[in-house]
């Protein structure tokens, strides 16, 4: 498949967009700076909080936000379970008390945060997929 092209520009913090890659689902995610502060903190309650599955991400997407930019992850929403697509909710406390947002599988209580990273003790056995991307010079981002 052909690499899509994103304007990301008209995204505000904790938005998200919905393309098609290779016949897939890809969410681009803006993430606000409150829930990139809270990433580094969640390392304790994580399967791969280093993102050591090289199959998940490219090697440039090794890191605690799991993209290029820090600002915007880009994600297959698939959960690594069984398939079913998560449901996004980016709220801090919108799950239970100590959810600091992210994605939450209904079909089996798997649960990841808003790097895509899988929390311990749940079905999914690995993080969400990252897609190859990069930012282009004139600042779109090229998912593929
Ligand atoms: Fe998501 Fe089973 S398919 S938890």
């Amino acid at each position: 498949g052909a690499p899509v092209e994103v304007d990301t520009s008209t995204l505000e913090p904790g938005q998200r967009m919905n393309i098609s890659w290779r016949g897939q689902p890809v969410w681009v995610i803006r993430r606000s700076e409150a829930a990139l502060e809270a990433l580094p903190t969640l390392e304790d309650t994580l399967a791969d909080p280093a993102s050591d599955v090289a199959s998940q991400q490219p090697s440039y997407a090794q890191n605690t936000h799991r993209s290029i930019d820090p600002e915007f992850l880009v994600v297959v929403p698939i959960c690594t379970h069984l398939g079913c697509i998560p449901s996004y909710m980016p709220k801090a406390g919108s799950l239970d008390a100590d959810w600091q947002g992210g994605f939450f599988c209904p079909c089996h209580g798997s649960k990841f945060d808003l790097a895509g990273r899988v929390y311990a003790g749940v079905p999914a056995p690995t993080n969400l997929v990252v897609p190859p991307h990069r930012v282009a010079e004139n600042g779109l981002l090229v998912v593929g």
